[in-house]
């Protein structure tokens, strides 16, 4: 099938406190999903849940903690299964489910760890600590410095220490009823999904990987990377569209340590896995195509924002938000679906992408079969001329008419289209395009009265100024 869309919902964070119910989540999907089937998005083939299925508990015991934990989880499963009945027809193993962060318990990692003692000679401390400090890049290291005592602390107790997310296997094993099973060994703590119809394969990978109460940084273990990858050589995932999905966001501000390194991406890459699924940010966004030097294989990367997670962890005023990714061909549209408001979920768009390129994966994935081969050739004029006679075109291929009026160097036509430009990207490809008719008044009119200061930041406007100086 050429045409379908996931669902991709992130950030749960269910909890008994939160005043957001799970009619009121499932309610106001429904509501959405139709508006936008009405704009002609599909309704949705998958849902994609990207982690945070639970808040998880502080309460000050243990036994209170577990219990408040699978509560969490009995709230969590009934929506999921409504959710699965409202848009999969109750097909469970159309939805992909992974662990995030606040599924690890925390209870389970501090019982598994000491404080380490040190040596009370200052010189043999300091070199003792020094080697801490350098186990601590082990990314299998059991070495943790804690904040909060100003010590060193070891994982001491390793079986423990992996038992920590356990129940978030009873509740994703109880939820699928035997159709996926989640490992408990950490080198198998990831799931295939494969549907040949759909010429698609999801793989879900578990990014809190040695994460625990003191170590925030997501980490997807190799031995699963590559496990998934040798299965992917089957020669039944031949040319299909591979899609990992995982939890953490992949890039921070300096100071901070809660995401994960996207270099561990770089073999799912290499694979073929050309888009990305994750959520953890609360924050919808695309991120630019993840390419590798030297390499012509990309990943796409979709963050999706919370679903539905209490005010409290809301960041810098973010609301709550949702995908609906619909691939169509070999082009994505992306629908970004916010709710502003406090107390309930009214959702509205937030940000239409209209297409991010993947590779061309397959003969028989193509939009369609005579547009594919003058695509492949960069016949932009042929391109052109059959999108002329392809019904809605201008709404379905908004981004190849862009693509074509830009490498014909059509400037009047592509400027109609795009209007103001809403991010960066396409400020500067209208912006460049102005400066390559070399006409100073047409880029000095078109950054007047079509680049919006607001929508952009100010290293592009400099960026702009740039371009326009060789004019
Ligand atoms: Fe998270």
């Amino acid at each position: 099938m050429d045409r379908f869309s996931i669902l991709h919902i992130s950030d749960l964070h269910r909890s008994i406190a939160n005043h957001i119910s799970n009619d009121e989540i499932i309610n106001s999907l429904m509501e959405d999903i139709d508006t936008c089937a009405k704009e002609g998005t599909p309704k949705p083939s998958f849902v994609v849940v990207s982690g945070d299925i639970i808040l998880g508990s502080t309460q000050p015991q243990e036994d209170k903690a577990i219990d408040e934990i699978k509560k969490q989880y009995k709230e969590a499963d009934e929506l999921l299964n409504d959710l699965c009945k409202a848009f999969l027809s109750g097909n469970k193993e159309r939805m992909i489910i992974v662990p995030g962060n606040h599924d690890v318990c925390h209870w389970i990692s501090r019982r598994s760890m000491e404080m380490c003692s040190m040596p009370a000679d200052e010189t043999e401390k300091l070199n003792e600590m020094k080697e801490m400090i350098k186990s601590m890049d082990d990314e299998n290291g059991t070495i943790r410095w804690s904040w909060e005592d100003f010590s060193f602390h070891k994982i001491v107790d390793l079986p423990l220490y992996n038992m920590r997310l356990n129940e978030f296997i009873s509740f994703y094993n109880n939820f699928y009823e035997g159709q996926q099973i989640y490992k408990e060994l950490r080198e198998e703590q990831f799931t295939t999904h494969d549907f040949p119809e759909y010429g698609t394969t999801f793989v879900g990978f578990n990014s809190c990987y040695m994460l625990d109460h003191y170590n925030k940084t997501g980490r997807i273990n190799r031995d699963c990377i590559n496990r998934a990858i040798r299965n992917m050589r089957s020669s039944q995932f031949t040319n299909r569209l591979k899609i990992a999905v995982w939890h953490h966001n992949t890039s921070g501000h300096p100071h901070e340590s809660d995401y994960m390194c996207s270099d561990i991406l770089l073999p799912l890459v290499n694979a073929g896995f050309s888009i990305g699924l994750h959520g953890h940010k609360h924050i919808s966004d695309i991120y630019n195509d993840y390419v590798q030097a030297g390499m012509d294989k990309k990943m796409t990367l979709i963050s999706a924002g919370s679903l539905c997670a209490g005010e409290k962890q809301y960041r810098f005023a973010i609301p709550r938000m949702y995908n609906i990714i619909e691939k169509y061909g070999n082009r994505l549209y992306i629908k970004v679906r916010s709710s502003t408001h406090k107390e309930h979920l009214l959702w509205e768009k937030y940000r239409n992408i209209d297409y991010i390129p993947l590779p061309l994966i397959s003969d028989d994935s193509i939009m369609d079969e005579d547009l594919l081969p003058l695509i492949n050739a960069r016949d932009y004029a042929g391109i052109l001329d059959k999108l002329s006679r392809i019904d809605e075109s201008r709404m379905r291929f908004r981004e190849l008419w862009l693509e074509c009026y830009f490498e014909l160097i059509m400037f009047d036509e592509y400027s109609d289209l795009i209007g103001k430009p809403e991010n960066d990207e396409a400020a500067v490809k209208l912006m460049t395009l102005a400066a390559k008719k070399q006409d100073r008044v047409l880029f000095d009119v078109t950054l007047e009265n079509q680049i919006d200061a607001e929508l952009i930041t100010p290293s592009t406007l400099k960026i702009i100024n740039e371009i326009g100086r060789g004019i």
